[in-house]
């Protein structure tokens, strides 16, 4: 059998140096675990902009609907700012997202023991914290129809419409529903049924889809609720579930908990493809920060993470998964830390390669 296939896209600025990273943790797995990938790697954003004209060209777009998964780094830069918006570099990514039909966002917020002393909350209150949350992602109120600004009685109107099917809601659902067998098999499914008849659709479909895992414990917030209960006790929850805007806002509230940006991974799924495997893309949360970029100074584990979500959502090898975040979590008790993960302390930060070489050694 011909090994599984990954498509890397570094994108632009610290995208580049934190995926050159990643690079030497696949080359690992081959070498060391005899869990080899054939990879191949290609442009998107800016830098696929500067060399075809369009921040994602066709051929790439068809690699990836090829591929068993694809890792991403970042895209965009001040370079790019002043492009036309159809071809921004953003447009890229949502290109792919799009057509991938990458309809669950996988988000987790997860606080390594060393690094609680950066929540702005109590350590106590983080310390052990390990949440997912599960984000629809390709529908609801960022994309229903009708939508625009027009004129009525000489005022401009904003709208945008929240629109979910009960099929949108309940793949979805699947997912989380999955998602929480393997974990602590506890769902929190948060809309606002009180105020929307979108939630009322959500909450009913939600629950419909538990009687098929009649293990998972299910319970049912509003979102609002769920915002105050994310920071007032957020280790009462395991997976939570919710719809596209909410999970914009939750997930990045949830994320803050836990500290820097440069360690935050995601995984963004869609439909099983004919090898069983979800449609699936990796990729760190934060940007291509060109304030830091072509420095050294980049933190490579939110992209290595992202990477160990690959091994454990595509492939399976939830135990390498664990093993690499193992290593991680056993780096940062060490006391390694890169730049953005100092704060007070007065220990010199290494590079974006030296935090690797420390993991790859763990
Ligand atoms: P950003 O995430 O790139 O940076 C925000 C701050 O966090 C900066 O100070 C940066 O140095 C720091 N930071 C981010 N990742 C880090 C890492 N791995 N290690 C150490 N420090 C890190 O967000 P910003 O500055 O708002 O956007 C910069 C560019 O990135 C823009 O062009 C924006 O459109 C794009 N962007 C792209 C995203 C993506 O590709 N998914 C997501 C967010 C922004
Ligand atoms: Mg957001």
């Amino acid at each position: 059998m011909s090994n599984p296939s990954l498509l890397i896209l570094p994108g632009d600025g610290i995208g580049q140096e934190v995926m050159a990273e990643v690079r030497r943790v696949i080359d690992w797995f081959g070498a060391k675990r005899d869990l080899a990938f054939d990879v191949s790697e290609d442009l998107v954003g800016g830098a696929a902009y500067d060399a075809h004209g369009t921040p994602l060209h066709d051929d790439t777009m068809a690699k990836a609907q090829e591929v068993d998964a694809v890792l991403l780094g970042a895209v965009g830069g001040p370079k790019y700012d002043d492009l036309d918006f159809s071809v921004k570099p953003e447009r890229g990514l949502l290109r792919l997202r799009k057509e991938m039909d990458l309809f669950a966002n996988l988000r987790p917020a997860q606080c390594f023991d060393a690094l609680a002393d950066f929540s702005s909350l109590k350590k106590d209150i983080v310390a052990g914290l390990d949440i997912m949350i599960v984000r629809e992602l390709t529908s609801g109120v960022y994309f229903g129809e009708p939508r625009g600004i027009h004129t009525e009685d000489n005022m401009r109107v904003g709208v945008n419409t929240q629109r979910y099917t009960e099929a949108e809601i309940e793949r979805g659902a699947r997912a989380a529903f999955d998602l929480a067998m393997k974990r602590d098999k506890k769902l929190c499914s948060m809309e606002k049924a009180n105020v929307m008849e979108s939630g009322i659709l959500w909450r009913d479909v939600v629950t419909e889809v538990s009687k098929d895992y009649p293990e998972v414990e299910l319970s049912h917030m509003y979102a609002d609720n769920g915002a105050m209960q994310l920071v007032r006790a957020p280790k009462q929850f395991d997976v939570i579930y919710t719809d596209n805007l909410f999970g914009d806002i939750l997930s990045d509230c949830a994320a803050m908990l836990t500290g820097s940006l440069g360690m935050l991974p995601s995984a963004s799924l869609g439909a099983p493809m004919a090898n069983g495997r979800p449609k699936a893309m990796y990729e760190p949360v934060h940007g291509s920060a060109p304030d830091i970029a072509g420095q050294g100074k980049a933190n490579p584990i939110a992209c290595i993470l992202s990477f160990a979500m690959a091994l454990r959502y595509s492939f399976d090898e939830g135990a390498d998964a664990t093993r690499l975040e193992t290593a991680i979590e056993k780096v940062l008790a060490d006391g390694v830390r890169t730049g953005d993960l100092l704060g007070d302390a007065d220990t010199t930060p290494v590079s974006t390669s030296g935090m690797t070489d420390a993991i790859l050694a763990a």
